[in-house]
């Protein structure tokens, strides 16, 4: 089921369900913080959830998890069981709507590995306050998602740009670009299927720690990183004109120089340099990082069959998957 449908099928119901998927940056993580811009795009896997009354009388909202980078059930207690931050995430689901989120139980089944900068904190937000208004037979627009998905993404990640829940709640490629109250949001339309091989190292230490990091590394050096955050705009403005002429080349070559700029930020490591050398020596068309770094995954950009690289990927024993975007 598509968002779309979730979003508009009225009536409350004794279990709704609801769905997320993960997403890819493109280019220009990191600088989008900065005010640069930054195109991602939804990976075709994601979030499922089901949203039903508690069976319990424990006080709820209870988070059944699974591939959550954790298995069992979640309560809003703060001495309770399971990561603290989806505790609090719950806290904040019961702020938003108030205590008749308490009687929920809400079934998550997760695709998306955690902590690998694949939008699995966004995906979970975006997934369950879909879920909660399809219970209660609300209409909610793809704009108030975007919204309450802020607000709990906040509990994850501190003060996020808004691509990661942006791309979420509206699906397909985006151009994104943070402006000082809103944002500037452009659907992209390619040209040709993009098709990319995804690799997966350990999980990141964190988004909300790799950004403050990189803040106070660039105050010690603003007129560099200034350059450097320019540069990786006009990577995200060329790969926006390549995409949508479907040059392919061009979008593989801008993605590799978007690694050199995120290798100099810092936030790359020696295996996920080793994933991106590993996929174009494979033949990709380039290859970086994607999402905070640190650790988590590389994507790489092929001409058509993914294959080959999720198989090395695979067979040097990184966890891979292909994922694609389509023309629209
Ligand atoms: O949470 P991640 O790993 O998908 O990273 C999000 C992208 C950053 O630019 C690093 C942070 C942000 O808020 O945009």
């Amino acid at each position: 089921m598509n968002h779309e449908q979730s979003e508009n099928l009225g009536g409350g119901a004794d279990i709704a369900f609801s769905y997320a998927p993960g997403k890819i940056i493109l280019a220009g993580e990191h600088a989008v913080v900065y005010g640069s811009p930054a195109i991602a795009a939804t990976l075709d896997r994601g979030v499922r959830i089901a949203v039903q009354l508690r069976k319990s009388d424990q006080k709820g909202p209870v988070l059944k998890a699974s591939g959550l980078g954790f298995v069992g059930h979640v309560r809003p207690d703060p001495d309770g069981e399971g990561p603290e931050v989806l505790r609090k995430a719950l806290t904040r689901l019961v702020e938003l709507y108030g205590d008749r989120v308490c009687e929920l139980e809400l079934m998550v089944d997760s695709a998306i590995p955690a902590g690998r900068g694949l939008g699995s904190s966004a995906a979970l937000s975006v997934a369950m306050i879909r879920g909660i208004h399809r219970f209660f037979g609300e209409y909610v627009s793809s704009e108030v998602v975007a919204e309450l998905a802020l607000a709990l993404e906040k509990v994850f990640h501190g003060n996020p740009s808004g691509i990661d829940h942006t791309v979420i709640s509206q699906g397909g490629l985006i151009w994104y670009k943070k402006e000082s109250t809103d944002a500037c949001v452009c659907k992209i339309s390619p040209k040709r299927v993009m098709h990319f091989a995804v690799g997966l190292t350990g999980p990141h230490a964190g988004t909300k720690q790799a950004v403050q990091a990189l803040r106070s590394r660039a105050s010690r050096h603003e007129g560099l990183y200034q350059h450097i955050f320019a540069g990786i705009s006009q990577i995200a403005a060329e790969m926006r004109l390549a995409i949508t002429e479907g040059k392919l080349a061009a979008v593989g070559e801008l993605m590799n120089l978007n690694q050199g700029y995120l290798n100099a930020l810092a936030v790359s490591t020696p295996e996920l340099e080793k994933l991106c050398t590993m996929a174009r020596d494979k033949g990709a068309l380039g290859a970086k990082l994607t999402g905070a770094g640190g650790g988590g995954a590389v994507i790489a950009l092929v001409d058509d069959d993914p294959k080959p690289i999720v198989d090395a990927f695979a067979k040097a024993g990184y966890l891979s998957f292909a994922t694609k975007c389509e023309t629209e």
